[in-house]
């Protein structure tokens, strides 16, 4: 049976794939792009339909089961290892910053450690000439980038992502934090990554107040928080905005290539991927964002 993502197959006989529907999923190969880029992995799909595929499961297990060398770009938000207790305001009120028992930091080494791990991970199943994109505040970005060129990742930017409606600063002893910083990386120094030029100069960006029409796109972006209709079925704790993960995907990767994002959450690359024609494979190990996920993709109009 043929569906968007190929043929798939067992060893014995062709089977089908629709919706939810799974058989023999331990066996199953998914062809896509004459590539079997989930042909080894044991764990059954949580979800999948059509080029959309989510996994439940501690992503260095996930990605230990995926084929070298197979995506095309990665996006990932890992633990921001902030959730310490501490306080800051939402719509004028005082709210916790903790986000969940995920973002609790385990100490300086074992934070290092983990982010070593899975960004090992990530560089193996990269393509040769595949990208990468971490994101984060100080409380972790600065780790990821010490282990990304300790991996031999080639930094090709650190894009500041300003928010323009950023909480206030409770305590008025240091400055308000807006941004995060998107730094983004290939896999090796040498090869020939896609960026869409022409796209992030020309395109319409008119939500963005820094970027000038037909000026090259600059690695500062302006970015609103998710919409409202962005989180009709829920939220997630640190759901990116939509038009975050549009740029994204649509300055690093073309139609058909294979989007993986290791922390998907609620899963917007999966939802910026799914819109622009792009494959896309999360993993969180959190069933309940996996809900939201599929509710959010089965929303599309596509
Ligand atoms: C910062 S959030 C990602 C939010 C996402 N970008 C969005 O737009 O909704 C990080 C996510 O990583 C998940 N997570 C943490 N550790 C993980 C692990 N070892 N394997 C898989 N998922 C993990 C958490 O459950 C959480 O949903």
């Amino acid at each position: 049976m043929s569906t968007k993502w190929g043929t798939h197959h067992t060893d014995q006989h062709v089977i089908e794939t629709t919706g939810e529907q799974h058989s023999c999923y331990n066996l199953t190969i998914m062809v896509v792009a004459e590539r079997k880029i989930l042909s080894i992995v044991s764990d059954k799909p949580y979800f999948i339909n059509g080029n959309f595929v989510l996994y439940l499961g501690d992503c260095l297990n996930i990605l230990s089961q995926l084929l070298d060398n197979s995506i095309d770009m990665i996006f990932a938000d890992p633990p921001y290892n902030l959730s310490n207790g501490g306080f800051t305001v939402h719509a004028g009120r005082m709210v916790s910053v903790d986000k969940g028992l995920w973002d609790i930091s385990k100490g300086f080494n074992d934070d290092y450690d983990f982010h070593y791990r899975w960004l090992e991970a990530c560089k193996r199943v990269l393509k040769p000439h595949g990208t990468l994109w971490v994101s984060g505040t100080y409380h972790s970005i600065y780790q990821c980038g010490h282990v990304l060129q300790s991996l031999g990742y080639h930094i090709l930017n650190d894009i500041s992502w300003f928010k323009p409606n950023a909480s206030p600063n409770l305590s008025c002893r240091f400055f308000t934090a807006s941004h995060e910083t998107i730094i983004w990386a290939r896999k090796e120094k040498k090869a020939k990554h896609t960026f869409n030029y022409d796209l992030m100069k020309n395109g319409d960006w008119v939500e963005d107040k820094l970027k000038k029409p037909n000026l090259q796109m600059r690695s500062v972006w302006s970015v609103n928080p998710p919409k409202p209709e962005e989180k009709k079925y829920g939220k997630h704790p640190t759901q990116k905005p939509l038009d975050l993960l549009r740029r994204i995907v649509l300055s690093s990767t073309n139609k058909g290539d294979v989007v993986l994002d290791p922390f998907t959450g609620s899963s917007t690359t999966g939802i910026a991927s799914a819109m622009n024609d792009r494959k896309f494979i999360g993993i969180d190990m959190e069933k309940n964002y996996l809900e939201l996920s599929k509710k959010r993709f089965n929303d599309l109009k596509i």
